[in-house]
């Protein structure tokens, strides 16, 4: 984090519509996947739309303190040039992902299947988060982790010299544990074959391909089978990344709650293993519509307009949670907004997050005036209530919990506190300025974020 103190953040009831044509920073799964996939290539790949947000960032110095040489011109674009599979070195220091999940997780994958040393850390949010997803089932490649007890960062790995492939089925529905097995299995010798119990994002399925691998998938159950063969010629390839959906995510409920708005999203990514939340929205009477779908760089893209529309509770099945699994806290705004009750099921993996968002998004709500309980696992919000809003909420170093809070404040009848904006820049940077640009008025006390 740039910023050593927190910055306070007050988003108030909007007075006026929010309107305007935007567009949102590049995915952060696709981007995490890119400058990894490229560092592991030979040549040089060029990247454009890369998120620049501080998680990527991570994933950038760490690939660069593995050995790719990673460099970025004025007009946004990214050049990365891998010596090719099998050529990592030892970093000289520490791996630090600071706040970053995702990068922790796949890089686990890339160490694993290569003869180095490594040590990662991040920052607390990250050292409570569970690393034994990883770590055991990578440990059949012959890598020796040893992690702090708990399986918790930071961690010390020693990469197997010579890898072996992977045969795992997916205890929980992951596309970081899916991710890092694939990026393991890509050094290993012979066939890494991985089953998941319900399919998630494959983004990195897709990227394989588009680097020169050769990956089957069938369906499995209602799962998916993969198999990948190891040690592949993977070539430099340049990739346009995608708006992110899980940050247009925060603009569209927004307009959706803001009495009058309408506003478009340019060039979303819209794999369907994402969009379980402009689903849901539009089963909730939603009117969000897509226009110009196109596929770029193998996924497919649009773009999103949505009109104010008074929304309806909504039941969401479990089977759903895997595509819109990030998107949890802001749906939960919707439905404490919509008339009627919610009911979001199979919510287990919000605890695991960048906080233990099941409790931090019910905290979030309490805090403001709704009325919501979990039952198992699952979230249940009254919806309907006349006034919400005037708390204050605490962020828990969660970048969507930050930006959730400041959207409810936005269509609440009382400004809403945050105690911390920085968090967001890990995601989603600029987003104060750029709904500021669509009408909302959003207070920071101290520097910008
Ligand atoms: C991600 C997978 C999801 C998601 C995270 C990004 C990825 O995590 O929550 O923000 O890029 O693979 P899980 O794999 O833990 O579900």
């Amino acid at each position: 984090m740039s910023n050593l103190a927190p910055i306070r953040a007050q988003a108030h009831p909007a007075t006026t519509a929010l309107t305007g044509t935007i567009r949102v920073p590049g995915d952060k799964s696709i981007s995490h996947r890119a400058l990894m996939f490229a560092a592991l290539a030979v040549g040089t790949s060029r990247i454009t739309g890369l998120l620049e947000g501080e998680d990527v960032l991570r994933t950038a110095a760490a690939m660069r303190a593995l050995g790719a040489t990673i460099t970025t011109d004025d007009s946004g674009v990214w050049s990365v040039t891998g010596l090719g599979l099998g050529a990592l070195q030892t970093p000289d220091d520490v791996l630090d992902m600071g706040n970053s999940g995702t990068a922790a997780r796949l890089l686990c994958g890339v160490l694993a299947s290569h003869d180095l040393f490594a040590v990662m850390t991040g920052d607390a949010s990250l050292r409570r988060r569970p690393m034994r997803r990883v770590i055991a089932p990578l440990a059949a490649t012959g890598a020796v982790f040893a992690a702090r007890p708990g399986d918790l960062l930071p961690l010390a790995v020693n990469g197997a010299a010579e890898a072996m492939p992977l045969t795992y089925r997916l205890p929980v529905a992951s596309a970081q544990v899916k991710s890092a097995l694939l990026l393991a299995g890509l050094n290993a010798r012979g066939i890494t074959s991985i089953e998941e119990p319900e399919p998630t994002r494959d983004h990195s399925e897709n990227m394989l391909r588009h680097f020169g691998a050769h990956l089957t998938i069938e369906p499995l159950g209602s799962g998916r089978l993969i198999r990948l063969i190891g040690q592949p010629e993977l070539n430099a390839a340049d990739i346009a990344v995608p708006g992110d959906p899980s940050s247009a995510a925060f603009p569209i409920v927004a307009a959706l709650l803001v009495a009058g708005s309408r506003i478009t999203i340019e060039a979303v990514g819209l794999n369907p293993l994402r969009t379980g939340l402009f689903t849901t929205l539009q089963e909730m009477g939603a009117a969000l519509s897509i226009t110009n779908g196109r596929i770029e760089g193998g996924e497919p893209v649009g773009d999103i307009t949505v009109t104010a529309s008074n929304l309806r509770g909504v039941d969401v099945p479990a089977a759903r949670a895997p595509s819109m699994i990030d998107e949890y806290p802001i749906l939960a705004i919707a439905c404490a907004r919509a008339s009627g009750p919610s009911r979001l099921r199979g919510l287990s993996e919000l605890r695991v997050k960048e906080s233990d968002r099941l409790s931090a998004t019910l905290a979030l709500l309490r805090a403001n005036g709704a009325a919501v309980s979990l039952d198992g696992d699952d979230m249940v919000i009254e919806g309907g209530v006349n006034r919400l809003g005037g708390g204050a909420v605490e962020t828990r170093m969660d970048h969507r919990l930050a930006m959730s809070a400041l959207v409810l404040g936005l269509a609440a009848d009382a400004p809403v506190q945050i105690d911390d904006a920085r968090f967001i820049e890990t995601s989603f940077p600029g987003f104060v300025p750029l709904m500021q640009g669509l009408g909302a008025t959003i207070a920071l006390a101290g520097a910008a974020a």
